[in-house]
């Protein structure tokens, strides 16, 4: 299976994309996760990317793809991936089908995490609370927000009009989402 996992900063990709990993054996590809890695070892790209990510900005398409082409050349995702934070704009959606095209793959279905702006904003408090992420101070989120209204919104209008997108409603508990994401990709549980 794979799996382009869209949503707005807070929907709960990456929370989902956890569980999506270990019932499909596919390995999660954050593309934040990969960004904040880089930060926390101190990379010259860790470095460039610290600033860009505190402010809620998008780091650039160059060295996002960089990063992905990587993560894309290790041989666990053949078989399949999820891929969450990637793309976050039309010239990011043009570099993934590129991308996936040299590999001889296509992904199976985009899947955009329905969450309105207020459930996101109580969600991101209670982590900056429980975490401390840098991006997740106020300023930041409503940031966040308007850079997905402006850059991101775009993809899921471009997924759309190809008839790759799948919206699921990210309003519920853990199990909901996790169950409603299944039905849609057509992978729910059956009892035995
Ligand atoms: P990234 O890490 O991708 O952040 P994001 O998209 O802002 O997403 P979050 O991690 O905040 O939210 P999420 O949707 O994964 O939700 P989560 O499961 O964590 O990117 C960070 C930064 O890196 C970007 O701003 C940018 O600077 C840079 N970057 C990354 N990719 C890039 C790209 N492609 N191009 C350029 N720059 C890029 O959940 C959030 C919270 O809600 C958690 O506390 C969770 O416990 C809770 N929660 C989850 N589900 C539920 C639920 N159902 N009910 C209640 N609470 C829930």
């Amino acid at each position: 299976m794979r799996l382009v996992l869209l949503g707005a900063p807070g929907s709960g990709k990456g929370t989902q994309a956890a569980r999506l990993k270990d019932y499909l054996h596919v390995p999660h590809i954050s593309t934040g996760d990969l960004l904040r890695a880089e930060v926390a070892a101190g990379t010259p790209l860790g470095l460039q990317a610290k600033e860009v990510m505190a402010r809620g900005d998008l780091v650039s398409d160059e060295i996002l793809l960089g990063m992905l082409e990587d993560r894309f050349s290790r041989d666990d995702t053949k078989a399949g991936f999820i891929l969450d934070g990637y793309p976050r704009n039309l010239a990011q959606a043009a570099a993934l089908d590129a991308l996936l095209a040299k590999l001889g793959q296509k992904f199976d279905a985009a899947v955009q995490l329905e969450v309105d702006n207020e459930q996101i904003i109580d969600r991101l408090a209670g982590r900056a609370q429980a975490e401390g992420r840098a991006d997740d101070s106020p300023e930041s989120v409503r940031h966040r927000l308007n850079v997905y209204d402006q850059q991101t919104a775009p993809v899921i209008k471009f997924y759309r009009d190809h008839g790759q997108l799948t919206i699921v409603d990210g309003v519920g508990t853990l199990d909901e989402v996790f169950h409603r994401i299944l039905a849609a990709i057509g992978q729910a549980q059956t009892t035995a």
